[in-house]
């Protein structure tokens, strides 16, 4: 295969030891909630300023291997006057994007989503490499609930994921497939296990398939976790233990990383985890973040748009970089969490 050799250096940078991903790829409409629920004016401009408080904190670099922009955000010039990529890649961060266009309602099937965004994707891809964009991203998402999720459901994500993946390394851009079983719902620890199990088997196989170089991707799953209103909340121990059992029944060794979306977890207990599962032993992966929220939300709250307080917000972001650099080796510690 073309860009084999680069493909698997990208991959393999992604997941250096002690590093991980920042997912700073919030869609026009979601980070529009996200500054909604706390006043924040939704602008080009805020979301500029904001993003360029994340990535000029001093330091990260040591704990963040590569950022997933979004579209808005890999045209942008950082408030001192350099594109964003160009920014991170300055400081040996590299520059990713998210490629899927969102969700939309499944058809035929109520309450179930598939991820827009195939047609036209080659072009895209082309444009976002010139722009130096070195890996991509490409969610999809399976909703637990009655009879759900389909059949259906699955194998059109899969089949997305899939194509999606052989579209990227075509273009010599590491393919980061997100799977991600949400955890709205009150279904058990158990439950999502079950589905996530399926669901990865379904999304490998479909992999395989069209042809993906496993060992030139990585996958962002969700963990193995209790459902946000399940009454019987999965303590930190088990919920490692499950996702790394069936990450082991399901993902080829081969895979150079695994990269958690944190989904709605705390900042703190998304941390735990990631901790836990380091700290039970070797994995034929390395087991590692790409962080939405769990990385951001401290330091979101603390900016609040005001740029009076990005230095106390770039802390906050520098803290739970850190702390998630510590879950890389199982060395994360309520102690070390206290020193912010
Ligand atoms: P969260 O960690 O906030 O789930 O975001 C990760 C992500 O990239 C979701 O697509």
């Amino acid at each position: 295969m073309q860009h084999e050799q680069e493909l698997m250096a990208t991959a393999s940078a992604l997941v250096a030891p002690r590093k991980g991903i920042l997912a700073a790829d919030e869609s026009t409409g979601t980070i529009g909630k996200r500054f909604a629920k706390l006043n924040i004016a939704s602008t080009t401009e805020m979301h500029r300023a904001y993003r360029d408080m994340l990535f000029t904190t001093s330091g990260v670099e040591d704990f963040i291997s590569g950022v997933i922009l979004y579209d808005e955000t890999i045209r942008q010039e950082s408030l001192g006057g350099t594109l964003f990529p160009k920014l991170l890649a300055e400081k040996g961060i590299i520059p990713g994007i998210k490629v899927d266009l969102g969700t939309v309602e499944l058809a035929l099937h109520p309450g179930e989503k598939t991820t827009q965004g195939l047609d036209g994707l080659r072009e895209r891809l082309a444009e976002y490499e010139t722009m130096g964009a070195r890996f991509t991203k490409w969610r999809a998402v399976i909703t637990i609930g009655s009879d759900i999720p389909s059949a259906a459901c699955i194998a059109a994500n899969a089949h997305g994921l899939a194509q999606y993946a052989a579209l990227a390394q075509e273009s010599g851009l590491v393919p980061i497939v997100e799977p991600e079983v949400l955890m709205d719902g009150d279904h058990t620890m158990e439950q999502c296990e079950a589905v996530t199990t399926h669901v990865l088997r379904v999304v490998f196989k479909e992999l395989i398939r069209q042809g993906v170089l496993l060992e030139g991707m990585l996958l962002k799953p969700s963990m193995v976790i209790s459902g946000k209103t399940c009454a019987r909340q999965a303590g930190v121990q088990d919920v490692a233990e499950a996702t790394v059992r069936t990450l082991s029944r399901t993902v080829p060794a081969v895979i150079p990383g695994i990269v958690f979306l944190s989904g709605g977890q705390s900042s703190e207990v998304a941390t735990a985890h990631l901790n836990a599962m380091n700290k039970m032993g070797s994995h034929p992966w390395q087991l590692s973040y790409s962080y939405g929220r769990a990385l951001q939300e401290p330091a979101l709250t603390i900016w609040h748009g005001d740029e009076g307080n990005i230095a106390a917000a770039q802390a906050a972001f520098y803290h739970r970089c850190k702390c998630n650099s510590a879950a890389r080796t199982g060395s994360y510690t309520a102690e070390l969490e206290q020193q912010f």
